[in-house]
């Protein structure tokens, strides 16, 4: 049974894709040479035809990135799914990615990508797409995706005169490292298109009332709330706050617990709602000890960083009853000891590995209605009920019951009654995405 609905999914998928491989952008008249090359990474971010053919799934990045291809809906170039799909081989079966796909909204700003920073460009992250697990490649098998990758590229007369117009190259006189170079930066630049608008109801309330979008130079995040906390009291005790349409007062009061009790803004900071840093609020945890018993995540043996083989299969894995010590430990794979910004200052390598256990990039919280479910695990659909699972894990957390837990998680404090409200404030968080296109 469980074969028949999947072929019958990987039927869908298939017939969803081959639309996409005709799918041609409109061309423009008078185009500039950053238009011809954000059209080309477009239509690169379109094309299936970079995923290998020996998998039940053909994949392009707009597969798991989804616009307004799927009648369920809009979407803020992510998908529908907890865990987004892959090709199943027949050398590994896997239906699931490790994550749950973001929204690709204003990657352009993030300094590294993917939940566990795994990649510092995006230009790094296009190539090791294209010859990774998403588009159904195994481990060991990049110098065939891209060649591949190269193939296509060389091979379609479209794309040869979309290179000349982008690039001003003949793609048949280039290396094929040089080649795919060109292409990456084609879909990096198209990504660093894709931005939030800014023009959300709680935008809109901002600029109405002249509050602080962001933190000054050199402001901290704490700072900032309070400051921002400070602007609305004095606005309010002066009856001069302008509330409007998709910001009235229940998300004012969300807004208010957001900057203070809740103590969601040291990491959640305007304008982006993310700190770019990462952290560990318990959510592998969570996921672990469901599967395999409360106190299992804890008692998990996980080597320290003298032994440590990083980036590790068994910690980059999602935790399943079969393989008990496969479990996603996130930042911890790719934190560079020496360099990272985040180790404290005295902080011996091994505290400091240890304290990225189960650490994670800071999402953004634009947008949100767009890109559900939530968290890396994809395990949560809606506000209150994440909401509700951030109020146990601060508990838990205050009773010293997440390994490695964050110190900031300790200091969420949600009253049952903060709960609506703040949901109402994400609910202002939102744009109207189909005003885009
Ligand atoms: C099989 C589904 C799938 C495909 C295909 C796929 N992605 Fe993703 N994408 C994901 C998932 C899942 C994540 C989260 C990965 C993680 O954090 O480990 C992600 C993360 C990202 C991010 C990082 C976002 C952030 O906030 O850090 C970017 C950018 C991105 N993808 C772009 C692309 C591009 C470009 C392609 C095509 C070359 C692509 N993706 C293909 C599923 C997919
Ligand atoms: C210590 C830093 C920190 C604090 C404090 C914090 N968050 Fe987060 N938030 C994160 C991280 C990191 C994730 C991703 C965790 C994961 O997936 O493992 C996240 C995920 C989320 C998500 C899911 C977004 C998505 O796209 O999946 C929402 C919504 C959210 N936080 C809202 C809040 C609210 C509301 C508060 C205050 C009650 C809060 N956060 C406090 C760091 C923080």
């Amino acid at each position: 049974m469980l074969k028949r609905v999947l072929l019958f999914t990987a039927a869908v998928f298939w017939l969803c894709n081959a639309s996409v491989i005709v799918w041609r952008a409109p061309l423009a008249q008078g185009r500039s040479v950053q238009s011809a090359v954000v059209r080309l990474g477009e239509q690169l971010f379109r094309d299936n035809r970079f995923s290998t053919s020996e998998g039940d799934l053909p994949a392009s990045c707009s597969h798991c990135h989804l616009y307004d291809e799927d009648p369920q809906g809009l979407r803020a170039y992510a998908d529908f799914f907890n865990r987004s799909w892959v090709s199943s081989r027949s050398q590994d079966v896997r239906r699931l990615e490790l994550r749950n796909s973001p929204t690709i909204l204003d990657v352009g700003e993030m300094p590294r990508l993917h939940y566990d920073g795994e990649f510092a460009s995006l230009e790094d992250l296009v190539k090791g797409t294209w010859a990774g697990r998403p588009m159904g490649w195994l481990p060991g098998e990049e110098a065939k995706a891209y060649a591949q990758t190269h193939k296509v590229l060389t091979q379609d007369a479209a794309y040869r005169t979309q290179f000349k117009a982008a690039f001003d190259v003949d793609v048949l006189t280039l290396s094929r490292e040089n080649t795919i170079n060109l292409a990456a930066k084609a879909v990096a630049e198209f990504m660093r298109t894709l931005k939030s608008r800014r023009t959300s109801p709680y935008d809109q309330f901002v600029r109405a009332n002249g509050l602080p979008e962001a933190p000054a130079t050199g402001e901290s995040a704490p700072a900032f709330a309070q400051k921002l906390l400070a602007q609305l009291s004095a606005r309010e005790s002066r009856q001069e706050l302008k509330l409007m349409p998709g910001f009235d007062s229940l998300a004012l009061q969300g807004l208010k617990a957001f900057l203070s009790t809740a103590n969601c803004a040291v990491c959640h900071v305007p304008p982006l709602f993310t700190d770019q840093s990462y952290h560990n609020l318990g959510i592998s945890q969570r996921e672990y000890d469901q599967i395999h018993g409360a106190g299992k995540f804890a008692a998990l043996s996980i080597p320290g960083a003298t032994e440590a083989k990083r980036p590790s299969r068994q910690f980059r894995e999602f935790p399943t009853r079969k393989n008990p010590s496969d479990v996603d430990l996130g930042h911890w794979n790719f934190v560079d000891l020496k360099t990272s910004p985040l180790r404290r200052a005295g902080e011996s390598d091994e505290r400091f590995l240890q304290r990225m256990i189960g650490t994670f990039k800071t999402p953004t919280l634009r947008n949100l209605n767009y890109s559900q479910p939530y968290l890396h695990d994809g395990s949560l659909h809606t506000f209150e009920d994440l909401l509700h699972e951030f109020k146990r894990l601060s508990e838990l957390a205050r009773a010293g019951q997440i390994r490695e837990g964050d110190d900031e998680l300790a200091r969420i404090n949600i009253a049952e009654s903060d709960v609506a409200p703040l949901a109402a404030f994400l609910q202002s968080l939102n744009e109207d995405l189909k005003k885009y296109r």
